[in-house]
């Protein structure tokens, strides 16, 4: 969570007037309390959401920690804080509770004029964040291969974080670190000759699938075609013409197919954000030279390799990285310790985000450990593994087809929009058929995206169709629905939201609830964009629009008195603009009516 630190002043204007963050104004407040308290200036007044209400909206729990090194008694010293803790205005109510800790409870006038404020800043009063460069690697796909499940949730999360950095003001770098280099391209590079030469070359291409296998099978079986592949390679490796020709193509065919399925699951990717292995060819050889100018890599039965005492191997001795073969070839660490030296050097990244899979955990571990020793991206520059864990089928194994085959993604994102457009035929029967089609698409493809989203990426995740099309729930039926129902309360009121400009009066508990979570956009977005979770979002939309719904059912709009009816619209159009905007970080499109 974000705290105070020194500078005080400075951060509590920023916060005034600008932006909306009652934690970050709080923790201003109360840390400038402890330090008149005696506290040290750097301490922390871990200022959170209360988990109950009648802890306050918000509780400030670092006293304890303070007294401890102060040697005092904790109440005491939150006493003394309380003496200097001014909150005129901003808290009806502060007391201590427990062993020292302050409950906070917020006045609804102050709620109200906040909430009147978010909606006229940009941005629903979230504060710019210092601009970074922030590099996002992510979905990743392999060449000559079609999508698959596998490389959904890097997409779908990665592109979140994305959204969601973008919105916040960071300068992000998309980086599709596409697997377009290796031994397998001269097998791929001469059976796409064999089939241009029996012209077939742009069917077979069709079905990527089917190319890849059919390449291998003649691979294996046919020893004239596996000696002309091998010849490739080398011919490739040497940039000869023709082969990065037919290379070329074999790129550009595949990223055209999983650009398609990108533009479908409304992912920001485009052709532009390639940055495949191959980029970082040239890099290579200097890199292994320069390792072993620093004494880092050695030369080991004939390859050339890093050994790190960070890891250890069965034996328990320092593991070694090879990052050179016996024959020459350099590996997927090699090309990973020049791209994470690129990042930082070429493209100046401030930070860089991995969205890949768990599995992967050691192997960019034992890259970056090499990166950081060989001094080549520096420790302020952080390199994150955003892991996720495996999408599993309902039986709690790898999902796969029926008869064991990996799904393809279009294949995933067809049976979505069938099992969605039953759905909306079924509850629209009115509805013409080019809009329940449209409707079946968003529907489907978000409910697809959404279920990945809502859950903490760290687990695997079990894909199940019915929890996911569910219209109850944290789900995207549900959220997108929840979001018509806001928008139908000004249709019925002959309102647009939009032009509103009504003051906000805070009399009912639901009210004053509603616009507490309203005003915490600011808060979970930045925690998402910390720790790339966009989990958190979901379960905070989720709460919100439940929030609302209990809104709806307890304080009547429309035959409301006209202050009342007014304010009480005002506060349904900030929830609209929030889950809206919340919705879009996430990717996620919203609709009209459903
Ligand atoms: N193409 C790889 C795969 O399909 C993922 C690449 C992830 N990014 C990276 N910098 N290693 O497994």
């Amino acid at each position: 969570m974000m705290t105070a630190r020194c500078n005080i002043n400075e951060r509590f204007s920023a916060y005034e007037g600008i932006s909306v963050n009652i934690q970050a104004l709080l923790s201003a407040k109360v840390s400038q309390a402890m330090v008149l308290a005696g506290a040290p200036a750097d301490c922390e007044p871990q200022v959170r959401q209360s988990a109950k209400i009648q802890f306050g909206d918000y509780q400030a729990n670092g006293i304890m920690a303070v007294a401890k090194k102060l040697g005092q008694a904790p109440r005491q010293l939150a006493e003394t804080v309380l003496q200097h803790l001014d909150l005129t205005g901003i808290a009806s109510k502060v007391e201590i509770a427990g062993p020292g800790f302050i409950n906070i409870f917020l006045d609804r006038n102050w709620l109200a004029e906040q909430a009147k404020q978010a909606i006229k800043l940009p941005r629903l009063g979230v504060a710019q964040a210092e601009p970074q460069t922030i590099v996002v690697d992510y979905s990743a796909p392999n060449v000559a291969k079609e999508m698959h499940v596998g490389h959904v949730r890097s997409t779908i999360i990665g592109d979140a974080a994305v959204r969601t950095l973008e919105f916040l003001g960071h300068n992000v770098i998309r980086a599709n670190h596409v697997g377009d280099w290796g031994t397998q391209f001269g097998m791929l590079i001469a059976f796409l000759e064999k089939q241009q030469n029996e012209d077939h070359a742009e069917m077979a291409l069709a079905d990527l699938e089917a190319f890849y296998r059919e390449a291998k099978r003649t691979y294996d079986e046919d020893p004239v075609f596996a000696e002309r592949a091998r010849g490739y390679v080398v011919k490739l490796q040497g940039g000869d013409d023709y082969c990065r020709q037919m290379w070329k193509k074999l790129v550009d065919i595949t990223m055209s197919q999983n650009q398609k399925i990108y533009d479908r699951l409304n992912v920001t990717l485009t052709r532009k954000d390639v940055m495949g292995e191959s980029l970082y060819n040239d890099m290579l050889p200097g890199i292994v030279s320069d390792l072993k100018a620093k004494g880092l890599a050695v030369e080991s039965e004939g390859a050339t390799v890093v050994f790190l005492d960070e890891f250890q191997n069965k034996e328990g001795e320092p593991m070694g990285v090879i990052i050179q073969k016996k024959d020459g070839g350099y590996l997927y660490t090699t090309t990973d310790i020049a791209c994470a030296k690129y990042r930082y050097e070429t493209l100046r990244a401030d930070r860089v985000l991995y969205y890949i899979d768990s599995r992967q955990h050691q192997h960019l571990q034992q890259a970056w450990t090499i990166v950081r020793k060989a001094g080549y991206v520096p420790e302020s520059v952080p390199l994150e593994h955003h892991a996720f864990g495996m999408m599993l089928g309902k039986d709690g194994r790898p999902f796969k087809t029926r008869s064991g085959g990996t799904i393809k993604l279009s294949d995933l994102l067809d049976e979505a929009y069938q099992r969605a457009y039953t759905l909306v035929r079924e509850k629209n029967p009115e509805m013409s058929e080019e809009e329940v089609k449209s409707l079946a698409e968003v529907v489907g493809i978000s409910a697809v995206k959404y279920a990945d989203l809502s859950k903490s990426r760290t687990t695997d995740y079990i894909f199940d169709w019915d929890n996911m099309l569910a219209f109850e729930g944290n789900t995207a039926p549900y959220m997108q629905y929840a979001y018509t129902r806001v928008l139908s309360v000004f249709r019925k009121a002959g309102i647009d939201a939009d032009s509103l400009d009504a003051e906000i009066t805070l009399t009912d508990d639901r009210e004053a609830l509603l616009a507490t979570r309203l005003l915490q956009f600011e808060e979970v977005i930045t925690q998402v964009a910390r720790d790339g979770t966009p989990h958190v979002m979901c379960a905070y939309l989720y709460d919100l629009a439940g929030l609302f719904s209990g809104f709806y059912e307890h304080c009547p709009i429309l035959s409301a008195d006209d202050v009342t009816r007014l304010s009480r619209l005002q506060l349904a159009a900030l929830t609209a603009k929030t889950l809206q905007q919340g919705l879009d970080t996430l990717g996620i499109k919203t609709v009209e009516r459903m």
